[in-house]
């Protein structure tokens, strides 16, 4: 059985005593659940994040990790800086960091392999855009992402990571993938991965993101193949969030 897993991704939002508040009112407004919950905070708030979660469940993540290990990279955070203060997930790939950064499969595949070298677990985002899906070429599309990743680091290396299925015309626009739209890729996306190791595929976690809302989450969560999301601007509001979270 996969366990389920909620995960915030706050972006680039707030400022330090707005990160407080929010870890606060989530760590004390969760109570009793089965499923994990994290949050993927701003590099600079991830030790007074750290501080307030230290004794609830949740767990801490970062947004981006750098695709090297140390040195004269001016601006990149390093895996071993993000397991040193404590987070326990990284995105990598995320569609933001593809389009405006410039990150390329293979950034993004060293990114992977970087975190798990420290311990840090990837959370490597996929998804395709509209042009993309219209051209019918969602699958074609996921198939490149997931590739450079495993060329890089082995199909083993997914037995210690999660995917998220982000499409990304469905990021910040209010447009969600109809739970069938969804349940399709993820479907997918396990497939193509049991082809190289069943196990492997079987127990990966398979995100969903793309405005998840309380109203949406439900349908998306009980798709056979989604085991739980990535929450962008809703994680930004403690109630609404928990709510998702209580939607597994
Ligand atoms: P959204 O963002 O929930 O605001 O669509 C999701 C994400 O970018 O991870």
């Amino acid at each position: 059985m996969r366990r389920s897993l909620i995960m915030g991704n706050w972006k680039m939002n707030g400022l330090r005593q707005d990160a407080v508040n929010l870890a606060s009112a989530l760590a004390e407004g969760l109570g009793e659940v089965a499923q994990e919950v994290a949050v993927c905070v701003p590099f600079v708030y991830l030790p007074d994040v750290a501080q307030v979660l230290a004794s609830s469940p949740i767990a801490l993540g970062a947004q981006n990790v750098a695709d090297q290990a140390s040195g004269a990279y001016t601006g990149e955070v390093s895996a071993a800086q993000l397991a040193d203060v404590g987070a326990k997930y990284a995105l990598v790939g995320h569609s933001e960091r593809r389009s405006y950064y410039g990150d390329t499969n293979q950034s993004v595949a060293n990114r992977f392999a970087q975190a798990q070298k420290q311990g840090v677990i990837p959370v490597l985002c996929v998804g395709e855009t509209l042009d993309e899906r219209e051209q019918g070429k969602t699958f074609s599309v996921v198939d490149e992402q997931l590739d450079a990743v495993i060329d890089t680091v082995g199909i083993a290396a997914f037995a210690n990571a999660v995917i998220a299925y982000e499409p990304v015309w469905a990021i910040g626009t209010g447009k969600t993938a109809s739970d069938e739209q969804a349940q399709e890729v993820h479907h997918y996306i396990r497939q193509r991965l049991a082809e190289r190791d069943a196990d492997i595929a079987a127990n990966l976690q398979i995100l969903y993101g793309g405005s998840v809302k309380p109203d949406n989450a439900q349908g998306l969560f009980a798709q056979p193949d989604i085991d739980g999301g990535l929450v962008g601007g809703a994680s930004l509001d403690a109630s609404g969030f928990l709510k998702i979270c209580h939607s597994v």
